[in-house]
């Protein structure tokens, strides 16, 4: 991610496929999750609004100054509890009704392990909520932007993800694609440019579309 001003602006633009997963799943008060990947702890605030004083959402990121970003928000938040660990190797303190990932899978060298930690540390019963992105699908008008990729190990990942969670033998109850679209000065324009360098306010941008796969967990 470029900058500061990049993430802020992200955050903005993916905010809604973050409130039509809660809201779709039917995430409440009380209840316990975990944001794995979660970085600055975009998601993790997001959830700890939901689940309120007697829920609580472990942020855990494997890189430590990271930690201190959701540490400064655990203060505010206090049922968010940031943990320094490997995607691949978590292990909480208890089992949640919910693990979270976003943009996180992009990153890792098997996104399929990952997801089979996400489901071991779920109650039977519990969910995976997987928001990963087609960046190869973002648009300028009606051409690809093409820039966006960068140095991305599985940047087309959001497509692949239904398969690997079946594959993994995980039910999916839920699954779909939303993207930010915006013509003019507006946020997608603007992150695009924080982005590439490019500011485009001629043609409508359409932001890499962010697939939300939803599963049950059952031991
Ligand atoms: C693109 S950021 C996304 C942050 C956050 N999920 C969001 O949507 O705003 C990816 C994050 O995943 C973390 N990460 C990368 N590989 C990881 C791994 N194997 N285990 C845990 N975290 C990892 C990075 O440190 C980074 O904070």
């Amino acid at each position: 991610m470029a900058n500061r001003v990049a993430i802020e602006l992200r955050d903005d633009v993916y905010r809604r496929p973050l409130v039509t997963a809660t809201e779709r799943l039917g995430v409440s008060s009380g209840w316990k999750c975990v944001d794995v990947g979660a970085g600055g702890g975009d998601v993790s605030v997001a959830l700890g609004k939901i689940v309120g004083p007697s829920g609580r959402v472990f942020a855990v990121d494997i890189d430590p100054g990271r930690r201190d970003q959701v540490a400064e928000i655990a203060a505010r938040e206090t049922q968010v509890i940031a943990l320094t660990q490997p995607a691949e190797e978590m292990v909480l303190p208890e089992k949640v009704d919910l693990a979270f990932c976003r943009f996180l899978l992009l990153q890792v060298i098997e996104p399929g392990l990952v997801i089979e930690r996400m489901a071991s540390v779920v109650k039977d019963g519990g969910w995976i909520v997987i928001q990963e992105a087609v960046t190869s699908a973002g648009r300028i008008g009606d051409s690809p932007i093409s820039t966006l990729s960068g140095t991305m190990k599985h940047p087309d990942i959001g497509i692949m993800v239904p398969g690997i969670v079946k594959q993994l033998g995980l039910e999916i109850t839920d699954c779909w694609a939303e993207a930010p679209v915006g013509l003019g000065d507006t946020p997608e324009s603007r992150y695009l440019e924080a982005m590439t360098g490019i500011l485009v306010t001629d043609e409508p941008v359409m932001l890499p579309p962010i697939v939300t796969t939803i599963a049950r967990v059952s031991h």
